[in-house]
């Protein structure tokens, strides 16, 4: 058994952070979101893994290299443009043979991995397995409808959904899924989408199992989604200190990562301060988290993640933000009293 997983895609809905960087690679509780799905891929047992990379290739081969580190070895196939999660699937037809894959969506989160679902899709052996989830707004997802335990129908992004069961960035199919994908035309956002070839399967009665998930899941493509992924992940961690702490209160829950300082601060967990951080005269609240070299100094902050190479300066107070790499938030003092801002674009400040 193999594994396909989908790290193309342009991440519009997190720009400006995607602009530079892939929005599988943004770290959640310090660690790149795509590792999490590495991880439970290959605690499931599944070792040979296919990753699907686009414009930010580069970036991912560099923090994945040939996933040794994960326990896995991984095959590299670039699709020349995101075309749909269907298309990818299309092009990884020579990697896959006729083995049966999990696909999993480099930007989803589940919380308890996949190995219950891996091992009942080999026990049951249908032709797919779908992982379905119960949501509040259906209409932002693929949506399926059920009768008993099995799939009669599954819409991408209907207007009016039929169910709150939602589909969950995680697939399990045999070959049969190749038939599909080859005979679905594109939908109008001009992309095969997954979706429509699953419901090919269904029309053509081939044995599509639903498996829903009551576990805690995250789609982490917006703003609001990484920061609540962050804040769920930080919430399973235990204290650590790898640091230099100095005249500081540091509350429960406070990872403190390699080579970081803590000055004069007061740190409320659950909170991460990632290598080389140095945080100065300053209070960082729960659910933040700070990724590696970055200054935090006379400033308040929670509810947050910071990315790398960052300053944060004289600044009271931020909250449920995401500042992005080699960034300086700072107060002047320079007259008149402004906002002076040079912001990329498609960002989004809010000033009270
Ligand atoms: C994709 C799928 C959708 C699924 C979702 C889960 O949506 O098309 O069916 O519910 O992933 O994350 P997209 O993120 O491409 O909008």
């Amino acid at each position: 058994m193999k594994a396909l997983v989908l790290s193309g895609g342009k991440g519009t809905r997190l720009r400006p952070i995607t602009h530079t960087s892939a929005k599988q690679l943004v770290p959640v509780a310090n660690k790149p979101i795509l590792f999490y799905g590495l991880e439970a891929i290959s605690r499931s047992g599944i070792k040979d893994v296919g990753i699907i990379v686009g414009e930010t290739k580069n970036e991912i081969k560099a923090a994945v290299g040939n996933g040794s580190k994960f326990g896995i070895k991984v095959t590299y196939i670039e699709q020349e443009a995101p075309l749909g999660l269907a298309h990818a699937v299309k092009i990884s037809r020579d990697f896959m043979k006729n083995d049966e894959f999990v696909m999993y969506l480099g930007d989803n989160l589940i919380r308890d991995g996949i190995k219950t679902f891996v091992d009942e899709f080999k026990k049951k052996k249908p032709n797919a397995q779908i992982l379905l989830a119960k949501v509040p707004n259906p209409q932002q997802f693929g949506v399926a409808e059920l009768k008993g335990d099995r799939v009669m129908r599954l819409v991408e992004k209907p207007k009016q959904p039929k169910s709150d069961l939602a589909l969950v960035g995680v697939y399990m199919f045999d070959k049969n899924i190749f038939e599909a994908v080859n005979n679905i035309k594109p939908s109008w956002r001009n992309e095969l989408e997954i979706t429509d070839a699953i419901q090919y399967m269904v029309t053509k009665k081939f044995v599509v199992t639903p498996h829903i998930i009551t576990g805690w899941w995250k789609d982490t493509g917006k703003l609001e989604d990484m920061l609540e992924a962050n804040r769920i992940i930080l919430d399973t961690l235990k204290s650590e200190n790898k640091g230099t702490i100095k005249d500081s209160e540091i509350d429960e829950k406070v990872v403190i990562q390699k080579g970081a300082q803590i000055n004069n601060s007061t740190v409320r967990g659950p909170v991460i301060i990632g290598e080389n951080c140095k945080i100065l005269n300053s209070y960082i609240g729960p659910f933040t988290s700070v990724y590696f070299n970055t200054i935090i100094e006379n400033s308040e902050i929670e509810h947050s993640i910071v990315l790398e190479n960052s300053k944060v300066s004289d600044v009271k107070r931020i909250t449920d933000s995401l500042i992005g790499q080699n960034v300086e938030v700072l107060k002047s003092g320079k007259k008149p009293h402004a906002f002076r801002i040079m912001v990329g674009d498609s960002s989004r400040v809010e000033i009270v």
